[in-house]
């Protein structure tokens, strides 16, 4: 995999995906100043923490024997997908269009599109990405990828697709009993390489905090996924890719024997809800939101720069409607939300201006929110990084 940023003339069909550098690049001067200096809220990253993340997810696959494909849009930053790529990712896994564009543009070599390649712009971009990088597209349905093989012809370019199985979440995906129908007639299509199957056993997460159903739910949807892709080799189109992927689900499907590549995403930052599952620890999250404390005439509620605009109006897993966590400098919740707003309790000893750590409640999600995270270090602040294919 090149990390050299060979495609400079890659056309950019959305909006432009390093809109958001110019920012990163002003508070470049915030680097080296202690952490009190930064502007609230922020973004902030554990270097320490996301690296043990990164290597510690890449040695499980590692002795699993199974590829890592982490999905990339838990960070959407270019500096966290050359960690894992250099901590052997074999690619990188994504799911909008500017994501494609941002992770192309930055020279990674092999990327796995896990959406369905509907509308002129996504099939557009799927035929003109394969002629910089291995772009494989995910799709479930006969038509859609016949349009996509229509347009992959047409420039002349083979574009490797995966098709989608549902294994539970009910979300796209064909049912695994009609998969090798539409493999065979998938592969069958001019200018598509039908390299196999994947799912997203994102209702594992569903489950909840019983570790045992959990571990029922991943395993039955990674031997669901062996068992399809028996069938469709069984009908004689061979299958080479039998990919799952989700943070709960993690290590327990990927051991399914047969299962070739997990896509785990959340795992590099974790967020509050994987600690509610308890499927990652609280000293494993890697990403805070920083924030201030900037009213406190409502008594036991304590109103901070952070609402829903720095969090995300991702739900909380803990049964209550809370947007984040605060971890530091004393325990609160932030119970309410509105856009630049947080409503907090449990922090009422703390004073206007003092800085708070929140744990939001879903990383991909806060993620988006941002244009840049800072690296912090200690108290230190150490790198800036743009986040990039937003939306
Ligand atoms: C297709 C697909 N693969 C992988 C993942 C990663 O799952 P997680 O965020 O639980 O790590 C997601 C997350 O939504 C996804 O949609």
């Amino acid at each position: 995999v090149s990390f050299e940023p060979e495609a400079g003339n890659f056309p950019v069909f959305t909006r432009d995906s390093s809109g958001s550098l110019p920012t990163a690049e002003q508070y470049r001067s915030l680097v080296g100043r202690h952490v009190s200096e930064l502007p609230t809220p922020s973004l902030i990253i554990d270097p320490t923490i996301l690296e043990s993340n990164v290597s510690r997810m890449a040695l499980s696959m590692g002795e699993l024997g199974v590829a890592l494909r982490p999905h990339w849009k838990a960070s959407k930053c270019i500096p966290v997908g050359r960690a894992q790529l250099a901590a052997g990712a074999v690619g990188l896994t994504c799911a909008t269009a500017a994501e494609v564009e941002a992770l192309v543009t930055s020279g990674v070599r092999s990327i796995f599109w896990a959406y369905p390649p509907v509308g002129p712009q996504r099939v557009r971009l799927a035929v003109t990405a394969n002629q910089f990088a291995e772009v494989i597209v995910g799709g479930d349905n006969a038509d859609m990828l016949r349009s996509l093989s229509e347009a992959a012809s047409a420039s002349e370019v083979t574009v490797p697709v995966r098709i989608a199985v549902d294994t539970g979440l009910g979300r796209t995906g064909v049912r695994p009993e009609l998969a090798a129908a539409l493999a065979r007639e998938v592969s069958a299509l001019p200018s598509i390489d039908f390299r196999g199957i994947y799912t997203h056993e994102g209702h594992v997460q569903a489950q909840g905090p019983d570790a045992e159903l959990r571990e029922k739910t991943a395993t039955a949807a990674g031997a669901l996924m062996v068992e399809v892709a028996e069938t469709i080799r069984r009908s004689g189109v061979p299958v080479t890719d039998v990919s799952v992927g989700s943070t709960p689900g993690g290590a327990i499907t990927a051991a399914v024997p047969g299962i070739t590549e997990a896509r785990p995403g959340t795992y590099v930052y974790g967020d509050d809800n994987q600690v509610s599952l308890g499927t990652v620890l609280d000293t494993q999250c890697a990403a805070f939101v920083l924030a201030r404390v900037v009213s406190t005439e409502r008594g036991e509620t304590t109103i901070i720069d952070a609402g829903i605009k720095a969090m995300s109006s991702d739900g909380s897993m803990r049964g209550d409607n809370r947007i984040g966590t605060i971890v530091a400098p004393v325990e609160g919740v932030v119970f309410a939300g509105h856009e630049e707003h947080g409503f907090a309790r449990g922090i009422s000893s703390l004073s206007n201006g003092d800085l708070v750590r929140i744990r939001p409640n879903h990383a991909c999600g806060l993620s988006n929110m941002h244009s840049h995270a800072f690296v912090v270090d200690g108290d230190r602040v150490t790198d800036v990084w743009p986040i990039v294919g937003r939306h």
